[in-house]
């Protein structure tokens, strides 16, 4: 089976780029990190993916005079590397219905917390002041609407009393890494089947996580 190329979006310290980098390199995932963009020039993502000699890029968007005029120039630096995933990570803007159209089933997203609940922006905090006691991460293809589309895999983790943002922050990325690095890992062997708002091929009994 062929290696699947990789293109990782970020928009901060990219420690969930680094987990499916490091997967590539050491053979857990068939596939390899083509390409890192970032939407912010100072990222600190784009310092790793130097280390890793990997090409980087970043465009500012408010050099842009719309979402979509940005996703266009977005998908003109990004077709050339000839992505079959496209994994969004930590990457912190919307991308636009004619970028999701050009790689249908193929963007991924993680978020931290159990989609459906909190969506959106300060997801552990939004956990904390809704005094749940369980949260976590979600992998999930990606949709036109906000932290939408098919789930592909999700990790539970108790949340605490004593818990704060960060704290909660801090256990929910531990567990963020081998989650995404499992959905890449399943994609990457074409194990992901997409039926209407589910995904198969993770979670059946003795498919192995
Ligand atoms: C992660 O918590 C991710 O779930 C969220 O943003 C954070 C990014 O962290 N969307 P990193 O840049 O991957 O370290």
């Amino acid at each position: 089976m062929a290696r699947k190329r990789i293109v990782v979006f970020a928009s901060g310290r990219g420690s969930n780029a680094e987990a499916i980098y490091e997967a590539s390199r050491n053979g857990t995932v068939n596939g390899d990190v083509v390409m890192v963009f970032s939407d912010r020039s100072q990222a600190a993502v784009l310092r790793k993916a130097a280390s890793w000699g990997v090409p980087a890029f970043a465009a500012d968007p408010g050099g842009f005079s719309s979402r979509k005029a940005y996703d266009e120039a977005l998908l003109r630096a990004v077709l050339p590397y000839r992505p079959d995933l496209i994994c969004l990570a930590g990457y912190m803007r919307i991308c636009g219905a004619e970028l999701v159209q050009a790689f249908p089933g193929r963007i991924m997203n993680i978020h931290p917390a159990l989609l459906p609940s909190f969506r959106g922006l300060h997801a552990q905090r939004q956990a904390v002041e809704a005094g749940v006691k369980v949260a976590g991460c979600t992998v999930h293809f990606v949709g036109t609407g906000l932290d939408d589309g098919p789930i592909i895999t999700q990790t539970a983790v108790p949340v605490f009393d004593d818990d704060t943002e960060e704290s909660l922050s801090e256990r929910i990325l531990q567990e963020e890494h081998p989650a995404y690095v499992r959905a890449v890992k399943a994609f990457c062997e074409d194990r992901l089947r997409i039926e209407g708002h589910c995904v198969h091929g993770l979670h059946g009994k003795g498919a192995g996580l």
